[in-house]
């Protein structure tokens, strides 16, 4: 049995505390960390049998029967807390996005390639079991080649302000998941980005500086285009879909719903409306995802969602907030070669 330390006992700490402790074979959680530990953390942590909460991290990464740990505290936290990961000889899952500058994600690419320890990126979409199918579609040749990507991703409801003032913007915080979907369901890497952005849900977005709705084409270097269209509120809740054209035929996926009964009556036909959000949405994605870490480390394979996921969606976000600010289409090429890439 594998022990796996937790840093960071938030919402995506808990999801992921909770997955392992109860769905994922060959792993439990030894440790947990937060500064903020409070007691109700606490009696969750023990609930769940994790035996060890910390309010330093350090503790975790010092316990040498710990030999993976999953970084899920806040964002500013995330390229540091690697780096220490990385020297202390751990495997690394860290969630998305590992830092919002990308030096700092370069700093972790080079330790890494000296470790030669496995790091995954917490992109749980790829794991969901509606994505996957319609991936193995478009790699199968199933719709010939690839003319059109598109991907609807819409919130159920628009995070507090204080968090919207320190998420990086929506690209880096909630599209930089789309971005991934993008290059994961064209297994193609994106040439150049025209954003459009504007403000619908609420003002108080747009007075911190960013935009809550938006609509993002790409150019990918195979010639295929791709759309994203962006909204941090649905009033019918999470809806995530996309669909796949291609030369021989398309891929479409739609919401899950609790269930599949559709109501006829004299006032029309009623289906359920999607999952509410991504706690209910992708739980079996994020126990799925460290499975395959967990698979990873225990039979040495390769990562399939490692660091340079993390680095190309921060690439592309960068470049679509560029296109914004400025209103032109944007290379990734201009974005990476501020970086030496
Ligand atoms: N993959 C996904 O679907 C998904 C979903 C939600 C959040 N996330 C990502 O996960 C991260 C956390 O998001 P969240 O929604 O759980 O936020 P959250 O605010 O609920 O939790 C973050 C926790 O990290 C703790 N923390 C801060 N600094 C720390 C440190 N030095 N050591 C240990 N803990 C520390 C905070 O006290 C807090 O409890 C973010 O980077 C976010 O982008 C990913």
């Amino acid at each position: 049995m594998m022990n796996v330390g937790i840093i960071g006992a938030g919402r995506i700490g808990k999801v992921h505390g909770e997955s392992i402790m109860r769905y994922v074979k060959g792993a439990t959680v030894k440790a947990i960390a937060d500064p903020f530990m409070n007691d109700e953390t606490k009696a969750w942590a023990n609930g769940l049998g994790i035996a060890e909460v910390y309010t330093d991290y350090h503790k975790i990464l010092e316990d040498k029967d710990i030999e993976a740990v999953l970084i899920c505290s806040s964002t500013d936290t995330h390229s540091a807390i690697s780096l220490e990961a990385i020297a202390a000889g751990k495997y690394i899952f860290c969630e998305k996005p590992i830092d919002h500058d990308v030096f700092k994600i370069l700093e972790v690419k080079k330790a890494l390639e000296k470790a030669g320890v496995k790091y995954q990126v917490g992109f749980n979409r790829r794991f969901d079991h509606n994505f996957k199918g319609a991936r193995a579609a478009v790699e199968a040749g199933k719709i010939g080649t690839l003319d059109v990507l598109k991907i609807c991703s819409r919130d159920p409801g628009a995070p507090p302000v204080e968090y919207v003032k320190v998420s990086g913007g929506i690209f880096l915080d909630m599209t930089i998941h789309d971005f991934d979907m993008v290059r994961f369901m064209s297994g193609d890497e994106v040439d150049e980005v025209f954003a459009y952005g504007a403000v619908r849900v609420d003002p108080a977005i747009g007075e911190a500086g960013d935009i809550d709705t938006a609509v993002i084409s790409m150019k990918l270097q195979s010639g295929a285009i791709a759309v994203i269209d962006n909204s941090r509120e649905a009033s019918y809740g999470y809806d995530q879909r996309v669909e796949a054209f291609g030369r021989k035929g398309q891929v479409a996926v739609s919401n899950d719903t609790e269930s599949t009964a559709v109501i006829s009556d004299a006032d029309g036909v009623h289906a359920e409306k999607p999952l509410y959000f991504f706690l209910q949405r992708y739980m079996q994605a994020y126990v799925d995802e460290v499975s395959e870490f967990i698979d990873c480390i225990v039979n040495d394979k390769e990562v399939t969602v490692g660091i340079d996921c993390g680095l190309q969606s921060v690439l592309i976000g960068l470049a679509a907030k560029r296109s914004l600010a400025e209103n032109r289409p944007v290379k990734i090429a201009e974005i990476a070669s501020e970086y030496g890439l």
